[in-house]
């Protein structure tokens, strides 16, 4: 009989030990030890043994020291997916023989999403979907939601890694799509699915199959209640791009932002909206952010970041209320809290704003989140809008980063901006004065460029009482 035997492992280094132990001898981590019961031989040994083969299994044949100059290295295949916006986060398309590890909490859309990139894909390729969470009807009856016809793509739900791999073999697919690899499991390796130990094992064996044949192979990837990846951080260093889909269930925004890419930059994001009909490319998403902005209210400031390739302009609002607690409230949804406060400190001290006596919120519209600087000055003057109950004008845009001296620094790219804040309506754009110090950017004639060169110019802004 064969013998249950249990082991600690480590989530984020894999470091196995007898005993549970708070920290981490391996990394040095806290609270990362997590229970695993094997039925067999000794895990350590196991996976020790099953690393290798997969090494080995990379390296097929002797490698040779060749120049990277060589001609004769091989050039990745990226072929488009079909759907824009996921292509955009790939780096320009989907890899040849790549591995995607695709996470997002429970509802998000992830199964949405894989399922129209199937019927893309499925026009002049072989797609497998394998499904360990659904039932073949229930993924039919989303199929036909989606108006999905289904020809090319070859449905299968099971949860068996080595039966999974056998149906591929002979039905040879060009992708294959697994949702999720937390249902997998290895017969081999003795734990339930799920654990550490059968996740890195099933992720390993698709990850051998993509580097063996060429196969792309997509894996849908649960985020635990922290927003991390469930399963062991090596996971994300094995595949080869890790992305993170992302936004408030309850709104319609969706962004898909790159992790890791090892065919691509990470900067880029691609934004979908939630309709009755699946998920909808949005290639112009500050339409999608302005819509419904409240206009004449105080609080309220367009913004534009730079993110990846793209301009987008955002809504942010400040809320500032008198507060009833001993130490007052900062809250802010979207944006960096550091970044909230570091603005709150330059306004007190520069412009003797008070805002000790009260509490403070910070909200991005849509549910994106904005990490650039360059909204800092929108920021404040948001902040500045709410304190004095004064409205920001609606046409009105602000660009700039803010230095503890409360001056406003240039920001890169500075024509792009201006010229999606024209397309969208936008007449009045204030710019850092240090931007246009060099040169002034070519804008269209009606529109009013204003610099701002200190916190000081930022109250100039608000609408003035006549208007
Ligand atoms: P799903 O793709 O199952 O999410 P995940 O795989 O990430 O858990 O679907 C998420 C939600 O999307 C679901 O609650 C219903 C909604 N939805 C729509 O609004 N429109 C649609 O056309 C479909 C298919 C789903
Ligand atoms: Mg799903």
């Amino acid at each position: 009989m064969k013998k249950a035997k249990t082991v600690y492992v480590c989530s984020e280094c894999d470091y196995q030990s007898a005993k549970w132990m708070g920290r981490c001898p391996g990394c040095g981590s806290w609270n990362t030890f997590v229970e695993e019961t094997y039925e067999s031989e000794s895990p350590a040994e196991k996976s020790s043994a099953s690393r290798r083969q997969a090494m080995l299994a990379r390296s097929a044949g002797e490698a040779e020291p060749q120049p990277l100059s060589s001609e004769a290295l091989p050039d990745y295949l990226r072929r488009s997916t079909g759907i824009g916006e996921f292509d955009r986060v790939l780096g320009g398309g989907l890899v040849e023989g790549s591995v995607v590890l695709l996470s997002g909490e429970p509802g998000i859309g992830k199964s949405t999403l894989l399922l129209q990139i199937c019927a893309s894909l499925a026009a002049d390729r072989k797609v497998l979907y394998v499904s360990g969470e659904e039932s073949a009807a229930q993924i039919s009856l989303r199929a036909k939601r989606l108006g999905i016809h289904g020809g090319g793509i070859y449905l299968l739900t099971e949860t068996n890694v080595e039966k999974i791999l056998s149906h591929a073999k002979k039905l040879g697919p060009d992708i294959i799509i697994v949702d999720s690899i937390q249902t997998m499991y290895h017969s081999e390796s003795g734990t339930v699915p799920g654990s550490i130990t059968q996740i890195r094992e099933c992720a390993g064996v698709f990850i051998n199959k993509a580097k063996s044949d060429g196969t792309s192979v997509i894996l849908v990837g649960h985020v635990n209640k922290e927003g991390s990846i469930a399963g062991p951080k090596v996971l994300e260093h094995m595949v080869d791009t890790v992305l993170y889909f992302e936004g408030e269930s309850r709104q319609n925004c969706r962004v898909i932002r790159a992790m890791k890419n090892r065919f691509g930059s990470t900067n880029e994001l691609g934004v979908f909206e939630m309709t009755d009909a699946g998920l909808r490319e949005v290639e112009s998403p500050s339409e999608l952010l302005l819509a419904d902005r409240p206009e004449g209210v105080s609080g309220n400031c367009a913004v534009c970041v730079i993110e990846g390739t793209r301009p987008l302009v955002g809504e942010l609002q400040a809320l500032a209320t008198p507060t009833v607690f001993p130490s007052p409230r900062r809250m802010s949804t979207g944006i960096d809290y550091n970044r909230v406060s570091l603005v709150l400190a330059v306004l007190e001290k520069r412009l003797g704003l008070r805002f000790s006596s009260s509490d403070v919120y910070i909200n991005v519209i849509g549910g994106i989140k904005i990490d650039e600087t360059a909204s800092d000055a929108g920021m404040a003057l948001a902040m500045i809008s709410t304190i004095r109950d004064i409205p920001v004008p609606d046409d009105l845009i602000c660009i700039g980063e803010i230095g503890l001296s409360g001056e406003v620094r240039a920001v890169s790219r500075i024509e792009q901006r201006i010229r999606e804040g024209e397309r969208l309506g936008f007449s009045k754009i204030a710019v850092p004065s240090r931007n246009l110090s060099k040169s002034k950017p070519q804008t269209k004639q009606e529109t009013e460029l204003i610099p701002i060169k200190t916190v000081f110019d930022l109250l100039k802004l608000l609408k003035s009482p006549k208007q």
